[in-house]
This record gives structure tokens, C-alpha cells and sequence, in this order.
């Protein structure tokens, strides 16, 4: 049987994420693979509720964060590990790292705290040992703020976060940079302004790199 795999995808608003998911995981099934597709926040009726709250609803940075990771509890306990265990290919619109990015680097949230959350909720007894059940590959749409602002606008209603400042989505960007700086051969950043076509290829690239498609 297949292993699992487990890739997420990462970038500001306006990266332009959403088409590269969908064509990837037409991709692994051309290949033959069962792939779940999901989100964060979200992914389960409950982590979909609290989505709800998070991207509309007023709050303070930890309570922001203390949200998220309550969702992803949910979200990896009834669908990532399930998925992963029936050895399919799990794509999730953004993981971890957008906390450690939008809560840490957008609202200043202490970076040891969500560190401190993150093995709490993705720590799992390996036949090693602990092991932090996270992404085997981010793939990181990298973009200028400025230029992801000119992409959203009037492209339909903004949520609470596209709604930010330019000033809070360039701390962002430096937190992902940081997440890419403390493990580099997780991530493959992707040059966002490129045209559609050059980062699908550099998508595929990175995917074939770890030799998951022919
Ligand atoms: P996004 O993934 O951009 O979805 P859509 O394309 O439907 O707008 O929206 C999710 C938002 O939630 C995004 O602005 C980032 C934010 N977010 C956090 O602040 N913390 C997190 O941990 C996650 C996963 C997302």
C-alpha cells in the first residue's frame, strides 16, 4: 500500500494558491492516488465553525490562536490522520505555518507560545520516539504584499484578514520567512509573481523533486 502524504500550501492573501491545490490533485489522481483535499482553518463540521468565528468575528491574538489550534486538533484527530493512515494524499490550503505567520508575525502573538501549542496539539508517539506530525512538504506562494494587494482588490468582499494593512502582511511574509529559515528542506518557496503557468511548473517541480509524481 501507498504511504501517505501530507502537503500544505502557504503565501498571503492573493498569493494565488486555490487553482495550483485543485490542479496538483488532479495531478495524483491522474497518478493513481486517493487525494483529500482540505483547509485551515477548517476542515471538519466543527473546525468549520470555528473558521466561522475566526475570519469574522472581533478577538485578541491568543484567542485567535487558541481557536486555530483547537480547529486543527479537530481537523488532524477526525480527517489528516485518518487520511494519511489509508495512505492517501492529503493537500491542505494552509497549516501551521499561517499561524506562526499571521498570528505570530500579523498580531505579534509570543513565538514560544505558539511553539509551545504547536507539540501540544501535533506531538505523536513515533516507533522513535515523539515526532510532530506536520507537512512532509510546504509549498510557500511567496509575493510582495503590495503586489498580493493589487490582486485582491475587487475581487469580492474582504474577510477580516484581507481587509489588513499592508504593514501587517509584509510581518507576515518575514514570519514565513522564518518558518522557511528554521526548516529549509521542508518548504519549497515559490516566486508567486510569476506568470500562472512558471509556478505550476515550479509546483510540479517540487512534488517530482521528492519523486511523489512521475
Ligand atoms: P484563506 O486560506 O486565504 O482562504 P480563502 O482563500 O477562502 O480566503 O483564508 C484563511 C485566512 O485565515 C487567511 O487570511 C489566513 C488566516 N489564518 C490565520 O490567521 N491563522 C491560521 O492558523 C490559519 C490556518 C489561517
Amino acid at each position: 500500500m501507498n504511504d501517505g502524504i501530507f502537503i500544505s500550501f502557504e503565501g498571503i492573501d492573493g498569493a494565488g494558491k486555490s487553482t495550483h491545490i485543485q490542479s496538483l490533485a488532479k495531478a495524483f489522481e491522474a497518478a493513481g492516488r486517493v487525494v483529500t483535499c482540505s483547509r485551515e482553518p477548517g476542515g471538519t463540521d466543527l473546525a468549520e465553525r470555528l473558521r466561522a468565528l475566526v475570519l469574522n468575528e472581533d478577538m485578541d491574538a491568543m484567542t485567535e490562536a487558541l481557536l486555530v489550534f483547537a480547529s486543527r486538533r479537530d481537523h488532524l484527530q477526525r480527517c489528516i490522520e485518518p487520511a494519511l493512515q489509508r495512505g492517501e494524499v492529503v493537500l491542505c490550503d494552509r497549516f501551521t505555518d499561517a499561524t506562526f505567520a499571521y498570528q505570530g508575525g500579523g498580531r505579534g502573538f509570543d513565538w514560544e507560545t505558539l511553539a509551545w501549542l504547536e507539540r501540544l496539539v501535533q506531538m505523536r508517539d513515533g516507533p522513535a520516539g515523539p515526532v510532530l506530525l506536520e507537512p512532509a512538504l510546504t509549498i510557500w506562494f511567496d509575493l510582495d504584499p503590495a503586489v498580493a494587494a493589487q490582486r485582491l482588490q475587487g475581487a469580492r468582499a474582504p474577510d477580516k484578514f484581507e481587509s489588513e494593512s499592508l504593514g501587517f502582511f509584509t510581518k507576515v511574509r518575514q514570519a514565513y520567512l522564518r518558518r522557511h529559515s528554521n526548516a529549509p528542506h521542508r518548504f519549497a518557496q515559490i516566486d508567486a509573481a510569476q506568470s500562472r503557468q512558471a509556478v505550476w511548473s515550479d509546483v510540479l517541480a517540487a512534488v517530482r523533486d521528492r519523486a511523489w509524481l512521475p
